[in-house]
């Protein structure tokens, strides 16, 4: 496995297959490209399965053994399923959706080699759905959890994005994983770095205070001291991304936009390498470059300055060279 220079081996992959989507969820940092939902046509600048395929192929020659495809909505893609199918066996394949797509094609994708999926549900109360990703699709998402359910695409694991808007409905998603078997609950501390709307934030510690009083038993795992809480049936972890040095310490993953743009770090922009007309070879280049590169966004490229988290001086006049 390739390490960058913090130590960090990169074992798994991140690859955004459109920015297309059929929602428009307020808070989507859309994989740290910002909101840029466009036209629902598919797109010319969109890395074609064979490019994905390649992708997958060269990084898997380095121990890569986890891929999660991403969007925009990434069920978008007519050619998900035979990306999936093409996916080199070594892999370990999920997925994270919106779920509307599900019904009707879980059971193809389980078929094509997909092995988990995570389900966006930020709220149980459809209004709130509708008003958060700005769709009236909540029945559609419901059944989406089902079928992925019925086709043994278990456990689902729910992503709940906690900000201002949601907080009111944490109880109830966690009673609602507590209460059904195979559901699993991320709740994701919201990230303002991307969507400009710091008033959304919440305290996620206090959400850490209350799942503790709550969970009926509570797991630390040492390597990613992140927390389990198992709550009846069901199990909650909290991803408490958001000026935490840890977190970005934990980070073993190299992300691909939908254009084929290495990308070492949610957060950066300034770090992206295009994979457009490469070869094998330029590829096993570009993505040892990508992680020569990676910084741990808190705590190194971004460092304490009293309580203010600012830019560390060291990046600001060193652009990455693109090759
Ligand atoms: N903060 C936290 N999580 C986010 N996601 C999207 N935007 C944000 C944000 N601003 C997460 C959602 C979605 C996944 C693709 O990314 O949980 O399920």
């Amino acid at each position: 496995m390739l390490e960058d220079d913090f130590g960090r081996e990169v074992s798994g992959v991140r690859v955004s297959l459109t920015d297309r989507c059929n929602f428009d969820c307020v808070y989507c940092h859309n994989e740290g490209l910002g909101d840029t939902r466009g036209p629902m046509d598919p797109q010319d600048d969109e890395m074609s399965a064979d490019d994905v395929v390649r992708f997958l192929e060269v990084v898997s020659e380095f121990g890569v053994r986890k891929v999660k495809f991403t969007g925009g909505e990434p069920m978008l893609r007519d050619d998900l399923e035979e990306i999936i199918e093409r996916t080199p066996g070594s892999m370990e394949v999920s997925l994270t959706t919106n779920g509307t797509f599900l019904p009707g094609r879980a059971e193809a994708l389980k078929e094509a080699g997909l092995e988990r999926v995570n389900v966006s549900q930020d709220a149980l109360d459809p209004d709130a759905f509708a008003e958060i990703t700005k769709s009236g699709a909540y029945d559609k998402v419901i059944e989406g959890v089902e079928a992925a359910l019925d086709a043994g695409l278990d456990p689902v694991k729910l992503n709940m994005v906690v900000f201002e808007h949601t907080a009111g409905y944490v109880e109830g998603m966690v009673d609602h994983v507590a209460e059904n078997s195979g559901l699993q609950l991320q709740l994701i501390e919201y990230m303002p770095e991307l969507t400009g709307r710091p008033e959304w934030n919440i305290d996620i510690e206090r959400v850490h205070n209350w799942l503790e009083e709550k969970a009926d038993r509570v797991e630390t795992r040492d390597m990613h001291n992140r927390r389990r809480y198992y709550v009846g049936q069901g199990m909650v972890e909290i991803v408490d991304p958001v000026e935490n040095p840890h977190f970005c310490a934990n980070c073993h993953r190299v992300r691909v936009t939908h254009e084929g743009y290495l990308k070492g770090c949610l957060n950066r922009n300034d770090d992206l390498r295009p994979m457009g007309e490469m070869t094998r070879d330029d590829i096993r280049e570009a993505f040892r470059e990508t992680v020569e590169n990676r910084v741990p966004y808190y705590g190194e490229y971004m460092i304490k300055e009293g309580d203010e988290w600012v830019v560390n001086d060291e990046y600001i006049d060193a652009p990455v060279t693109h090759s």
